[in-house]
């Protein structure tokens, strides 16, 4: 699902940049550290990329062989494209991924599921992209307060509304092990690390 204009602004600043490199990326690089897991010269995809910044983020810092990343909104693919990276952006639905299954090392996603009705969907099509023993980094925001914020402007799937059980088992349903979890800060949004 498109973003409403009040969640698109919200989304492309240097605040939710900031937040991103220095909290919601940072996770990412722990886990990574911690099982030692390097992904120089893999094969990377971000899924649900936005405007690119991710992109830049694991280019600059993973320095990976290949970046593929994918959005549904032409506006977003346009912006990451303006970046100029060495990736290869395409506007593109998570739950239909237009690539051959086992491509990537390693995929991201960066709060996207709860903007997908069929996010299960898109789950299964994230299992499918990834080699076996590839790792997803998936990043979320708690259903309850996705609801919460649908009074302010930010309009969501309500099928998408999913609390983080709901999530793990679903994570194990499309056939990944889940081997870490961490709030970003408060319980409402969290970063897992995922073994396919
Ligand atoms: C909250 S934004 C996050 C964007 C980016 N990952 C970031 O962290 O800045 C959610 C993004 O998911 C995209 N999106 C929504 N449904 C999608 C789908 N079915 N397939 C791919 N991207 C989707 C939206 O266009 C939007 O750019």
């Amino acid at each position: 699902m498109k973003l409403s204009r009040i969640e698109f602004l919200v989304m492309n600043n240097p605040g939710r940049r900031w937040v991103q490199k220095h909290f919601e990326f940072r996770i990412f690089k722990d886990f990574l550290k911690q099982y030692n897991l390097d992904l120089t010269g893999k094969t990377i995809l971000d899924a649900g990329c936005g405007s690119g910044y991710s992109s830049e983020l694991i280019l600059k810092e993973l320095k990976p062989a290949k970046l593929v990343a994918f959005d549904l909104m032409p506006e977003q693919i346009n912006l990451a494209k303006k970046r100029n990276l060495n990736a290869d952006f395409f506007v593109g639905d998570m739950t239909k991924i237009e690539l051959p299954a086992s491509t990537f090392d390693a995929v991201f996603v960066f709060g996207v599921l709860h903007h997908i009705p069929d996010w299960k969907k898109a789950l299964a099509e994230l299992s499918r992209v990834l080699k076996p023993e590839g790792v997803l980094l998936l990043e979320e925001v708690k259903g309850s307060f996705v609801e919460a914020v649908g009074h302010c402007g930010f309009k969501h799937p309500e099928e998408a509304m999913f609390n983080w059980t709901e999530l793990e088992n679903e994570l194990q349903s499309a056939g990944f092990k889940i081997l870490e979890k961490r709030k970003i800060v408060i319980e409402i949004f969290k970063s897992f690390l995922c073994l396919k």
